[in-house]
């Protein structure tokens, strides 16, 4: 597979998914530029290096985005918090990576989340055209950052890669990642194809592997970059079936524990 012929820049690089691809597309011998507000905890891979800075820092942001021919946007929160923890890194933070790339004339991997459709239904079957469901202020925060993908296609020609990840961790753990989970390794073939892909256009991708009991996303533009998951939490079915919430309401809703936090009765 051909190496990118300018240099990859990953924000949230000291975070979970971060350090796999980190990992990952070092190995590949690729030229990343890792940032992170947090110190990168690992050893930093040969054609690597790493410099601290907040998402919220623009100046910082743009100027470590100088010359590369792609983001992998993965810095951020990562979970439900308050509205003003969110508003920096995830809503001012887009409009710096993508105003980064539109200098750059670089490519964006937005990393979405699951939480942009929450609050459809378990039973239904949902497609990326399906209207946006979010589920608390940090879903929120990714519709927004799928709009910023839109909007920079539209206006400046800026391709994006939108992946709503479901549950990406080394293994499932509960029932829903029967359906949710992104394998580490999948999701690091998605992102090695999302950088090397031709063209991408603004393609949304839902970011699970095989797993047989995903019957609630489909329809995406996964053949633009020519990705198809290998693993399967089929493994898990009889460990972790009985693994629910217990909770009728959660139960329901795509989104999982999200739709019910800090809910009104
Ligand atoms: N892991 C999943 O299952 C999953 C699912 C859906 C979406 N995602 C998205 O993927 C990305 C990575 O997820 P993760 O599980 O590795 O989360 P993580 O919390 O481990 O990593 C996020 C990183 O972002 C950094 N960060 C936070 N605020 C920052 C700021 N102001 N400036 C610079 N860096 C900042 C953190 O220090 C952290 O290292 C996140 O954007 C998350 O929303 C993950």
């Amino acid at each position: 597979m051909s190496r990118p012929s300018r240099p990859v820049l990953l924000t949230g690089a000291s975070g979970a998914l971060g350090r796999m691809l980190t990992r990952a597309l070092g190995a590949k011998g690729w030229t990343l530029r890792l940032t992170d507000i947090a110190p990168f905890p690992d050893q930093i891979p040969d054609g690597a290096s790493f410099e601290a800075a907040d998402l919220v820092d623009r100046d910082a942001v743009l100027r470590l985005a100088e010359g590369c021919g792609t983001i992998l946007h993965f810095g951020g929160v990562s979970v439900e918090r308050p509205f003003d923890e969110v508003v920096g890194p995830n809503i001012g933070g887009l409009y710096t990576v993508y105003e980064a790339a539109r200098r750059n004339r670089a490519r964006v991997l937005f990393a979405s989340s699951n939480h942009t459709i929450g609050f459809h239904e378990r039973a239904t079957t949902i497609d990326s055209e399906s209207p946006f469901r979010p589920d608390g202020y940090y879903g929120a925060s990714k519709v927004w950052g799928e709009m910023m993908g839109q909007l920079y296609w539209h206006k400046h020609g800026v391709e994006s890669v939108l992946v709503r990840i479901g549950s990406s961790f080394p293994k499932p753990i509960d029932a829903r990642m029967l359906a949710t989970w992104l394998s580490y390794g999948d999701l690091a073939r998605l992102c090695e194809r999302a950088v090397v892909a031709e063209t991408t256009g603004c393609a949304v991708i839902w970011g699970t592997s095989r797993n047989s009991r995903m019957t609630w996303w489909t329809g995406d533009d996964r053949d633009r970059i020519g990705w198809e998951p290998q693993d399967s939490a089929d493994d898990f079915i009889v460990e972790l079936a009985g693994a629910t919430s217990g909770d009728p309401f959660v139960e329901r809703y795509q989104g999982g524990a999200y739709v019910a936090l800090d809910r009104s009765a």
